[in-house]
């Protein structure tokens, strides 16, 4: 998953509760969402939770009575962010006292007592798994602050509906937790063991989001293509969910490489719904730093599946996670990660420094022997690879056309609409009146590595109102 998109995601985010606002009555909340798609999905159950009992979304923080920042912990600076944040809205809680400010979320889980500790104007701190109790936890502050960090392997948060936030894509979590444990990773121990949402409930999920408008949904999970619920796998979902009426695309992330079995890939291969765009996180292209990461393939395997993906679905496009200067990474493991990356050839990639994460094996038993310097290197070489490969692809695409699933405007530019295509580009063109959530064919003319430009067609310029 991709935290890397943060702070588009939580412009986004705030823009949603800002459309969800404006009910009467009832104290309101501002959820500030920090980390991957899965806090994102979960920010909508807590509302959901906090709504339940009367609460509203806040238009702006400003307005808020209660504001929770929804946290991540799987980098250090992850942490960083929101500990800066903290110090900035304690200044806010000095002129009102009676706001609650609240950590929820992985970091919550993470340092729990510690964050008190650290942030003592803190009122409140919840676990992933808490988040039903949240409206009980509020009441609770008074003076002392409420914790509650534990994890419950029986959470699901069925039956809560979310709060979803505006736009064009409905997130729907169909797992939670872990059981993977690589060794660099916390994310186990901040949200237990991998559990599924029952398939009837993930389709019910679907269908709501088809009846509220939503023509795409992403699937969310962990190690989302590991999906069980006992009587039905994650083939059984994605033929399921292409079921339902009005969802025009369906995507999910992110699959873990060792559970993709045939029975998937025939399953994306011949449901025309699932999109042609698999996030399929590598991690190293060292056999020797896999191992030590627990990863479960070799660099030989992954490959094999990488062709395998694209025998099944020409076309498809792929990104991927790189950790760059994990403990004992050489120069020629490292030289094996950007080799892997010129045969792979990805549309696009999230890279990352190593960062020692307390509790996990690799912090335990691994000395974190590459130097900030060195990695900060293999970082800069990793990226600019990576943008010379995302370049090139983007170049075969002028003068292909494209369906694309208007979002919104484009960051840059007035009057330029942004969206996605199928492959999961970001797609940019002269809006020409066409509205958002609709689907419109662009031919594309130009390119950069990170977006396509184009002309809507003239069919598409024809459909405008
Ligand atoms: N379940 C997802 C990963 C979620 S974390 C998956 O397996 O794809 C997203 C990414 O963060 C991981 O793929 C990894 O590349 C990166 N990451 C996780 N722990 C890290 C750490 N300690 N240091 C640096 N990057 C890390
Ligand atoms: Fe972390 Fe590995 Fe689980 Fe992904 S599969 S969440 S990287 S432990
Ligand atoms: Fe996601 Fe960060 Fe938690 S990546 S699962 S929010 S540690």
């Amino acid at each position: 998953m991709a935290e890397v998109e943060l702070l588009e995601i939580e412009q986004r985010d705030r823009r949603a509760l800002e459309t969800a606002s404006g009910q009467a009555g009832g104290r309101q909340v501002f959820i500030e969402t920090y980390g991957c798609q899965m806090n994102l999905s979960d920010s909508e159950l807590m509302m959901g939770a906090l709504q339940q009992s009367g609460y509203r979304p806040a238009p702006r923080l400003e307005d808020a009575d209660v504001v929770l920042l929804n946290t991540c912990a799987i980098r250090e600076h992850a942490q960083e962010r929101v500990v800066g944040r903290l110090a900035q809205l304690s200044r806010l809680k000095i002129k009102r006292p009676d706001l609650v400010l609240g950590v929820c979320g992985c970091m919550a889980k993470h340092l729990a007592q510690n964050l008190l500790d650290r942030a003592p104007y803190v009122d409140l701190v919840a676990g992933p798994d808490s988040y039903r109790r949240l409206p009980e936890l509020i009441a609770e502050v008074s003076g002392e602050p409420a914790l509650d960090v534990r994890l419950d392997r029986d959470e699901g948060y069925l039956g809560l509906d979310p709060v979803r936030r505006g736009g064009t894509n409905a997130w729907v979590t169909i797992m939670r937790g872990c059981d993977k444990f690589c060794t660099f990773c916390i994310v186990p121990y901040v949200r237990g063991r991998e559990r599924g949402v029952a398939a009837a409930e993930v389709v019910r999920q679907v269908e709501d989001a088809a009846a509220a408008g939503f023509q795409e949904v992403t699937l969310l999970g962990q190690t989302v293509n590991s999906y069980s619920d006992a009587r039905h796998d994650f083939a059984d979902l994605l033929r399921m969910t292409a079921r339902v009426d009005g969802i025009r695309r369906i995507r999910f992330t992110s699959p873990h490489p060792s559970d993709f079995s045939e029975k998937v890939i025939e399953a994306m291969a011949e449901e025309e719904k699932v999109c042609r765009f698999i996030h399929l996180p590598v991690q190293s292209g060292s056999d020797a730093v896999l191992r030590a990461m627990k990863r479960t393939y070799t660099v030989c395997e992954y490959l094999d599946l990488v062709d395998r993906l694209r025998d099944a679905m020409p076309g498809v496009c792929l990104s991927t996670d790189v950790i760059v200067g994990f403990p004992g990474e050489t120069e020629a493991d490292f030289e094996a990660t950007l080799a892997l990356m010129r045969t792979v050839r990805y549309d696009s990639a999230f890279m990352f420094k190593y960062s020692p994460r307390k509790g996990t094996v690799a912090y335990r038993e691994m000395p974190d022997t590459v130097s900030e310097t060195e990695k900060g290197r293999r970082l800069e070489a990793t990226i600019a690879l990576q943008n010379r490969i995302s370049e090139e692809i983007n170049r075969t695409y002028v003068g292909q056309t494209l369906e694309v699933l208007v979002e919104g405007d484009a960051r840059k530019g007035v009057g330029q609409a942004a969206g996605k295509s199928d492959g999961f580009k970001t797609v940019v063109f002269p809006r020409k009146g066409v509205r958002d959530n609709t689907f419109v064919d662009v031919e594309i003319t130009g390119s950069t590595s990170r977006t396509l430009m184009g002309l809507l067609t003239d069919a598409s310029i024809g459909e405008c109102p």
